[in-house]
């Protein structure tokens, strides 16, 4: 039950109706018995600035932002913070108290906490990362595993030039990759990461031997839709820890809900059940 003084969030999309976060924001109200309302917010890419400024006015605390919003949303807010711009793209929005919108990437928080709450050893800071990709979500990967501090982070993408300006424009031990030859990446890592969208339902499958990668190291696909990417099961069977990218998606919920509802929510199987239940249709 909300009253007239509820607090107001959503997440504006185009479309929106396939997202899960009204579904997520609402098993928190409802669990942590917060007055407030979480809602999507449908808004075609020319409503887009006159939606976020209308955000003030309606008396909302905040936004989520997805696809196709994020980088505009960028372009818009009236402060960015620096984990943000650093990724080029913010998922987050605050009102402030004069109104004005502070932008937020929550992304790298959501791939590094999942992590720590699964990882019964977090990953080893002196083994080398792998990293698959270098669209968006590769940028929020780096941006978490740059913090995080790791000596040596590896990076391939079918399009070299892509993964060369990524590590361009990252400060950091970053070594690009042949897409070709992954095998020579795998050996001595502590962590591989798939940011591609290889493996998810209706896309190409990922073919990768993992042969080379030693069995102790995390294997990390941020796919969750379908949850056991064959990266994961093909992981699993020679005895890799694996982490799917479910997780990431509650994690990365928990910065916005606490920014706009003034608590930082759990995430617990219960929650993994109920998202799931929701993306299965
Ligand atoms: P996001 O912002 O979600 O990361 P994106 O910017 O479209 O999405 O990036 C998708 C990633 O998947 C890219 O690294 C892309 O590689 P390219 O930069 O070469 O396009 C990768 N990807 C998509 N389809 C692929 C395929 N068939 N083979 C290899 N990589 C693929």
């Amino acid at each position: 039950m909300i009253s007239g003084k509820a607090r107001l969030a959503g997440v504006m999309g185009w479309p929106v109706s396939h997202s899960q976060s009204p579904r997520l924001h609402g098993f928190w109200l409802d669990r942590y018995g917060i007055d407030g309302a979480y809602v999507p917010l449908p808004v075609r890419p020319e409503d887009f600035e006159a939606g976020l400024r209308a955000l003030p006015k309606l008396g909302f605390a905040g936004v989520n932002v997805t696809v196709p919003h994020k980088e505009a949303a960028l372009q818009l807010v009236d402060e960015v913070d620096p984990i943000a711009r650093q990724i080029g793209a913010v998922n987050t929005i605050v009102v402030k108290k004069d109104g004005s919108l502070a932008g937020f990437n929550t992304d790298a928080f959501g791939f590094m906490e999942n992590m720590l709450q699964i990882s019964s050893t977090p990953p080893n800071p002196d083994r080398p990362a792998v990293i698959l990709g270098a669209g968006g979500a590769a940028r929020a990967v780096l941006a978490s595993l740059i913090d995080f501090g790791l000596s040596e982070i590896r990076i391939a993408n079918r399009t070299i030039e892509r993964a060369e300006a990524l590590a361009q424009s990252f400060a950091g031990p970053l070594h690009v990759q042949d897409w070709n030859n992954l095998d020579r990446a795998m050996e001595g890592a502590g962590l591989l990461v798939n940011t591609t969208s290889l493996g998810m339902t209706g896309k190409p499958p990922l073919e990768l031997s993992l042969d080379r990668l030693p069995s102790e190291a995390i294997v990390y696909d941020i796919v969750y839709s379908p949850l056991r990417t064959s990266l994961l099961e093909t992981a699993a069977a020679r005895g890799n820890p694996t982490i799917d990218g479910l997780g990431m998606l509650l994690h990365q919920a928990r910065s916005g809900f606490e920014k706009w509802f003034g608590t930082l929510p759990d995430v617990t199987d219960e929650l993994r059940q109920h998202v799931l239940k929701g993306l299965n249709g």
